[in-house]
């Protein structure tokens, strides 16, 4: 399988150097950024071709890996998806925006594509998507960030958000991808909480699931990647184990 990626920063710094050819052939081949000069470096780096032509390297490749932003997304997937080739998007608050959403989901339909959303930065979503549309009742996501990571200087915890995600997109884009995954695997306006706290030094994410199957909770305490310490190391992790699950014989924890 021939791989572009769109985003050459941290995401796919790790997921380059963590993918080699014998992983279920998979070969990392075009880089496009629009800082050409770190396509060009995450290219050598891994052997590729940096492209310069965003469609041509569409036109060369099975998928696309996006992680490089929303506005990124709602720029690149309608020509990705409406030529047919599927795609693996990292910046999934993009989808938040419903029309958008909607305009998407149609031109892959038509052309046959395929959309996989990676698990991210946060565990728990095999669970909410098994008892989605059996009895669930309630979803919330708590989200702790350091003061640190928010450019704050405080010492008592202080709730920034609280409301639903879809409002949480417009207020925090940038952190709003796990809202974002969660909303979409259980398909409805999940309760958020966010808040800065100064006993954490990572990005604490908290899920907590009821219905009529029970009750569940997940806490993933991220470590963020060195490159970029927005970004949890969980999310490139999961995108490689996304790629290299295509074509398994068995699937396990889907
Ligand atoms: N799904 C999740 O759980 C999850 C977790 C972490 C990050 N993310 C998202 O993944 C994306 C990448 O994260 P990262 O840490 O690698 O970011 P990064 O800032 O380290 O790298 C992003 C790269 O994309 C490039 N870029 C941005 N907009 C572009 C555009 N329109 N066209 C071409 N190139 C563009 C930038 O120049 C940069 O090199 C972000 O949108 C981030 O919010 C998702």
């Amino acid at each position: 399988m021939k791989v572009g990626i769109i985003g050459c920063g941290a995401i796919a710094n790790i997921i380059t150097t963590s993918i080699v050819p014998e992983d279920n052939d998979i070969e990392i081949a075009y880089f496009f950024d629009k800082d050409i000069e770190r396509a060009e470096n995450l290219a050598s780096l891994a052997g590729g071709v940096a492209a310069l032509d965003f469609e041509d390297m569409v036109d060369n490749v099975d998928l696309i890996l996006e992680c490089a932003s929303p506005a990124s997304v709602k720029e690149y997937a309608p020509v990705i998806l409406g030529k047919g080739r599927d795609m693996i998007i990292m910046s999934i608050g993009a989808f938040m925006d419903t029309d958008f959403y909607t305009e998407v989901l149609k031109i892959a339909k038509e052309n046959n594509a395929k959309i996989h959303l990676p698990s991210g930065a946060v565990v728990g979503l095999d669970g909410i998507k098994a008892v989605a549309k059996f009895g669930l009742k309630e979803v919330n996501l708590v989200t702790r960030k350091s003061p640190k990571s928010l450019g704050k200087d405080i010492d008592k915890e202080e709730v920034l958000f609280e409301g639903k995600a879809s409002e949480a997109v417009k207020e925090f884009p940038l952190n709003i991808n796990v809202a974002a995954t969660i909303s979409m695997a259980c398909n409805r306006d999940i309760d958020v909480k966010i808040i800065v706290d100064p006993k954490v030094d990572r990005n604490v994410h908290e899920i907590t699931a009821k219905g009529d199957f029970g009750e569940f909770k997940t806490t993933t305490m991220n470590y963020p990647c060195a490159a970029n310490p927005k970004t949890s190391m969980l999310a490139a992790l999961s995108a490689i184990r996304l790629l290299k699950s295509f074509n398994e014989t068995i699937s396990v924890g889907m």
